[in-house]
């Protein structure tokens, strides 16, 4: 009966905790539990799957001292080593968890590799490619809900620069991770579509505008125009006050400047959607600051109405941020003329958004220097007594130096995907392992875009770093790609080998050192998806992939699949189309089109 029952209930365990990574932790955790009378779950945040180097790993998993004692499992006083020494003395190595030793202050543990193998390969046969690790209770503690992400955000008719790319691909990842975890997610554009650049564009318009060349080339007849009243308006007080006069028709609603300023912007929209649809970059909402001038004056009212707007002694609307109440720190949010600020459109936009989408978080991408700005939004926020604003997130990103094409500086976003794809595609031509493809083009620019996110996303996003087109197009090096390169090569090879796939293999097939590494690498997915999801931060995904990618150039050297026999070939073949989904899978986490062929 107790037999029957230990079948049921492992049974049952199998079915629930899926596969792979989480099947262990929960495995190890249920042995640890016993020993030190906790819960499973109280366990689970002090394991972790070790990371794989240069030198074989003895362990699969590791179980921290300090974590168990931070969290008050084990006493906080005596030697860490002794109490990791003592812990495992106390457990019992079985069938699965084959050994248990420690390491500095932590107790390691070695799973049967042909477990191991069975465990994390099984879902690839299975038509379950995309979901592997997606089912980790570590993700359990995750909030879910609505994600409301605002990204992109570039200002119509002026420069789109480098931070608006940086933008919107960091965004995109922060949506699509937060959609892969399980969020519903709303993707905003919040356009620079209001403010005194129409006023100028407006007035200008009539006199270096041409809507020939307007409906050609929308963002740069814009920009053209733009610049060229720019100028005009340095000397001249004439276009000046054109230009205030029809900044004011606009902001009063008259029929001409509102329909010339809403051809701007949709125009603009247009061309964008274009470009974004080029970076494989989608928004639900394309709203901007022009929706918010009513609410603006409105936040003003409330504030007025709560006392918390000081009219400075240049006769601007103030709120006072400081800590003592004296004005030390204030945020300006009406001008002396009556007219709001961005800042004041950004809280009234933060108010509509919670109204219309009840999201549960809200995240802003900008570059760094904006961090006073939106600082001082939640703060603002806070003290109009919407407390959600605790719930409001800005990533943050440092600058990039030098993106530069051969033309110049760069003005619109096209004019880098362009230039990616154009030196992608010369460097394939020049490559001799170049493949036959119908679409080399396209091949170039995914493979291209693929180069300037991961050139992006390798480091800490507070970092500034300097664009280099030669060293982030690398075959070889740490780049995007690389990435591709070897998806590509991982494709080819289960083309080639179309026939031989099987529904089941021999997990005692893959006992190489080559092999195992892999899987132990596989094992840490969810725990570096979880990480991401904590600091919003891709890099640990970005490295994680590189390494996977660095693994399977090993494993394309020392495991062969051609010319083994036909068992051998099937479960490395499994391990290879497993690696590839999961490459796959964290690439388009990541914003990248993986590529079949190049
Ligand atoms: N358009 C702004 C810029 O280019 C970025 C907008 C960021 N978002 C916001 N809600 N303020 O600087």
């Amino acid at each position: 009966m107790n037999g029957l029952l230990t079948f049921l209930s492992q049974f049952i365990f199998l079915v629930r905790s899926g596969n792979m990574a989480s099947f262990f932790r929960r495995r190890i955790a249920e042995k640890l539990s016993r020993t030190l009378q906790q819960s499973e779950d109280a366990l689970i945040p002090a394991l972790a799957a070790v990371p794989v180097m240069k030198k074989q790993q003895a362990a699969d998993f590791k179980l921290s001292i300090n974590t168990l004692r931070d969290n008050g499992i084990l006493p906080s006083s005596g030697d860490i080593q002794l109490q990791a020494e003592d812990l495992a003395s106390q457990l019992k190595r079985d069938s699965m968890v084959e050994d248990i030793f420690t390491g500095r202050g932590l107790v390691m543990f070695k799973v049967n590799p042909k477990l191991l193998a069975q465990k994390l390969l099984e879902p690839f046969g299975k038509g379950e490619d995309d979901k592997f690790g997606l089912n980790s209770e570590l993700f359990n503690s995750l909030k879910k809900g609505t994600t409301l992400v605002e990204y992109s955000s570039p200002n119509i008719a002026k420069k789109f620069h480098a931070g608006h790319l940086r933008s919107t691909i960091i965004g995109n990842f922060i949506a699509n991770l937060k959609q892969t975890l399980g969020n519903d997610v709303i993707r905003m554009n919040y356009l620079g579509d209001w403010g005194m650049q129409f006023g100028l564009l407006g007035a200008g318009f009539g006199q270096f505008g041409c809507v020939e060349k307007l409906k050609q080339n929308p963002l740069q007849h814009l920009f053209e125009v733009y610049v060229q009243v720019n100028k005009e308006a340095e000397h001249n007080e004439d276009i000046k006050q054109a230009a205030r006069d029809f900044f004011r028709q606009l902001e009063q609603h008259e029929s001409h400047a509102v329909s010339l300023w809403q051809q701007f912007r949709d125009i603009t929209v247009e061309e964008y959607q274009h470009v974004y649809k080029r970076l494989g970059v989608q928004f639900d909402v394309y709203s901007g600051e022009s929706f918010h001038q009513d609410g603006a004056q409105e936040v003003v009212q409330q504030l007025r109405s709560r006392g918390l707007l000081k009219i400075a002694e240049n006769g601007t609307g103030v709120v006072d941020l400081s800590a003592d109440g004296d004005m030390s720190s204030v945020s300006t949010l009406l001008r002396s003329d009556g007219t709001t600020l961005y800042i004041t459109r950004d809280i009234a936009a933060a108010v509509d958004r919670k109204e219309k989408y009840s999201f549960d978080e809200m995240i802003y991408v900008t570059d760094k220097s904006q961090q006073n700005h939106f600082y001082q939004l939640f703060q603002i926020l806070l003290a109009m007594g919407h407390s959600w604003a605790d719930r409001c997130r800005h990533v943050s990103f440092g600058l990039v130096q030098g993106m530069k094409t051969r033309t110049g500086d760069v003005v619109f976003l096209e004019d880098v995907l362009d230039e990616a794809r154009t030196r992608m595609l010369h460097n394939m031509s020049q490559s001799n392992t170049t493949k036959e493809m119908d679409d080399p083009e396209d091949t170039a620019e995914k493979v291209g875009i693929s180069a300037l996110i991961v050139q992006d996303f390798k480091g800490p996003l507070q970092s500034d770093y300097k664009f280099d087109w030669d060293r982030m197009l690398q075959a070889q090096g740490d780049t995007g790609v690389f990435l591709q390169y070897t998806h590509a090569r991982l494709c080819s090879l289960k083309r080639r080998n179309e026939g031989l796939e099987a529904a089941t293999f021999d997990p005692s097939l893959l006992p190489e050192r080559t092999s195992v590494t892999i899987l132990q690498h596989l094992l840490r997915y969810d725990e570096v998806l979880y990480q991401s999801a904590q600091d919003l931060q891709p890099k640990h995904l970005v490295n994680f992939l590189l390494k996977l990618c660095h693994l399977i150039a090993s494993a394309h050297r020392e495991l062969p699949v051609k010319g083994s026999p036909q068992d051998v070939a099937q479960a490395r073949l499994r391990l290879f189309s497993g690696a590839c989904s999961v490459l796959a899978n964290g690439m388009k986490i990541l914003g990248i089109t993986p590529v079949d062929k190049m």
